[in-house]
């Protein structure tokens, strides 16, 4: 072999040798950061994993806790329904048991009341039956509340005349407006076919209610009834002369209890709740009801039904 030869042999197998040298380096440095990838990547995936893990556990505890708190509404919502049913059922039952006895004082005054009798001895008879009627209507009232708010009051919406009903709430309440020396006019009626969806005993209950308050909140002047139709509905006003309602009460005589200036209204007696069981009725026969009046001006109540099906304006 020449020398040259043999010199570039060698440098060719240094070459080789140097490059070989760099490759290893390089793969070497290439596993190394591989393997820091690799770390990194399982250091993430674990960091990862408890986020995750946290967050279900999270989760879960929520749930639960939603679940215990649903749990408890849910008792406790039993619970207000059984006390309500409870306080429904004591009512009916001690109404029902207050009211016998209480016929039965009704009817032996009214039948001493109809005997001869002294001056004071009838005045001291009336007193017990004007007491009696008056408990009788609390009573009454108050049993009626609650089984509204109970929903357990039955109702039967049919089509009815509201005229004859009308008439003979005027004519049970004619003798008290006598009593007080106010006018009670005759039923006024606009429009003829006069025919509403309602439950026929509901709606006396209604207008007795009215007619009642219109009588007792009058001095002196009128009472008026009047029954129109409009629009699909037939509607009822009941328009007094009496004392009036202040503004300031206005927006509060529907809920129950609830009475106008109360040292006047102590006068009259009451419960508070005739208005709110008036306001429950109507409703329940998807009527609406409400009022205009001013203090000192009267008053004038008014409530609407839907008119029957098929029955045209006039
Ligand atoms: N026609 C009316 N004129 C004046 N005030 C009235 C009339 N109707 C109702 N009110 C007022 O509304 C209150 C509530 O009436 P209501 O619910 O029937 O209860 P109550 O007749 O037992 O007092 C009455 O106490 C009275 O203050
Ligand atoms: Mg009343």
């Amino acid at each position: 072999m020449a020398r040259g030869q043999f010199r570039e042999a060698v440098y060719l197998t240094i070459c080789v040798f140097i490059v070989g040298l760099v490759v290893a380096q390089f793969v070497r440095q290439f596993s190394v950061w591989l393997v820091e990838l690799n770390d990194r990547a399982a250091e993430d995936n674990l960091k990862l994993q408890i986020a995750r893990d946290t967050l279900e556990h999270q989760v879960a505890e929520r749930t639960r806790q939603l679940q215990e708190q649903n749990a408890s509404l849910d008792a406790a919502r039993l619970e207000a329904l059984r006390l309500s049913r409870v306080k429904t059922d004591f009512l009916a039952t001690m109404s029902h048991e207050i009211r016998t006895p209480m016929n039965g004082i009704l009817g032996m005054s009214e039948l001493l009341l109809n005997m001869p009798l002294h001056p004071k001895q009838r005045d001291y008879a009336q007193t017990v039956y004007d007491s009696g009627e008056a408990l009788m209507t609390v009573i009454n009232e108050i049993l009626d509340y609650s089984r509204l708010e109970a929903g357990s009051m039955h109702f039967e919406v049919v089509d009815c005349d509201p005229r004859p009903i009308c008439q003979d709430v005027l004519r049970l309440m004619s003798a008290r407006a006598t009593e007080k020396s106010i006018a009670l006019r005759p039923l006024e009626v606009e429009g003829v076919a006069q025919c509403c969806r309602a439950d026929p005993a509901r709606l006396r209950q209604v207008m007795l209610n009215l007619v009642g308050n219109a009588v007792k909140f009058t001095d002196r002047g009128e009472i008026s009834v009047r029954v129109t139709r409009r629009e699909g509905q037939i509607r009822f006003v009941v328009q007094d002369t009496g004392v009036g309602i202040g503004t300031e009460y206005q927006n509060q005589l529907f809920q129950p209890f609830t009475q106008a200036d109360v040292s006047s209204t102590r006068a009259y007696g009451g419960s508070g709740l005739g208005l709110a069981i008036c306001k429950q009725l109507v409703e329940r026969m998807e009527g609406e009801i409400g009022f205009e009046s001013a203090l000192g001006k009267g008053s004038s109540f008014w409530f609407w039904l839907p008119a029957c099906d098929g029955a045209s304006d006039v």
